[in-house]
């Protein structure tokens, strides 16, 4: 992992050598972005470096933690060769290839997926899954610093014909790239939170029957949304099109889920103030689930 990123360090510097050389112009104009979209990158390849050694740190024997380790080791692997992939075509003067930042997105929402599923109580597992946020955020910034856009019209363009514009949005949802997966990763990260602030409420709301029963629609319309995501993260993992049947059960159980908090009302400030932050959570996760929609 050090040779890989010294190599990576050796790229920057060579790409931003180049650029300097062919296009003082824009560097002048754009000279912040640019600084800060290979900061990004090498805080990317730093990420899945130290990940990678963060789950090393996890000796826990229990079966579902091991074969969380294993599936996130995958993950992680699959995001790195997407790097290198990157890197070789940045090294050659090409754009980054859309399917390879499909490719790091996707390993690194697979890992994710896979260490979320294990036990919070164990320390190692949540330094690594930190350390791998830190990474998804990271590359959340290459693709906003980077010039992401250029790049995935530029590689929808050969087969959108101007007059079939539909064609071209499909093939441009189809590509879909870092910034989908991120969406994803946002959607299941704000549900989780979502469940958690119900979870809560429900501990401060037990003495008020009314909203006990709103508390629990809520808490199954979020679980009808988990199993939804459930779906859709199956279909992706074997290479299918998510269903669209699986979308609509995600939608409809948060908008159950934020109905039953919103018609709260409680005599107890208390209960109406925890019912107000999680119906914000849930709301949270709508706009992450739309984020989606526009950008898979
Ligand atoms: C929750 O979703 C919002 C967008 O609605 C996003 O800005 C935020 O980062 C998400 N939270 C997490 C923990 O992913
Ligand atoms: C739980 O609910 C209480 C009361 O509404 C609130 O003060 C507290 O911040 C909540 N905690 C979490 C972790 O959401």
């Amino acid at each position: 992992m050090a040779r890989f990123t010294a190599f990576f360090v050796a790229l920057a510097l060579s790409v931003s050598q180049l650029n300097v050389h062919a296009a003082p112009l824009s560097i002048r104009a754009d000279g912040g972005n640019f600084v800060q979209c290979n900061v990004a990158r090498l805080k990317t390849v730093a990420g899945l470096s130290s990940t990678t050694s963060a789950l090393k740190q996890i000796t826990s024997t229990d079966s579902d933690t091991s074969a969380a380790v294993t599936a996130a080791q995958a993950g992680l692997k699959d995001a790195q060769s997407g790097i290198v992939t990157i890197a070789k075509a940045l090294l050659s003067g090409q754009a980054a290839p859309s399917a390879a930042r499909e490719q790091v997105g996707q390993g690194l929402l697979a890992a994710h997926a896979a260490l979320e599923g294990v036990s919070a109580s164990d320390n190692s597992v949540t330094t690594a899954l930190t350390k791998l946020e830190e990474t998804i955020a990271a590359g959340q910034q290459v693709v906003a610093k980077c010039g992401s856009d250029a790049v995935e019209e530029e590689f929808v363009a050969p087969s959108t014909a101007p007059a079939d514009a539909a064609e071209g949005t499909l093939t441009k949802r189809q590509i879909g790239g870092l910034r989908c997966n991120i969406a994803r990763l946002q959607t299941v990260r704000n549900l989780s939170a979502s469940t958690k602030a119900v979870k809560n409420l429900s501990a401060t709301a037990q003495g008020d029957t009314l909203a006990m029963t709103e508390v629990q629609n809520a808490m199954a319309g979020l679980q009808s949304a988990k199993d939804g995501v459930s779906t859709i993260a199956r279909a992706i993992v074997t290479g299918q099109q998510a269903p669209a049947s699986a979308r609509d059960q995600v939608g409809q159980g948060l908008n159950t889920a934020q109905n039953s908090l919103n018609s709260i009302q409680s005599s107890d400030p208390a209960i109406n103030d925890g019912a107000a932050a999680a119906s914000a959570m849930v709301g949270k996760t709508l706009t992450a689930g739309a984020a989606v929609v526009a950008n898979c």
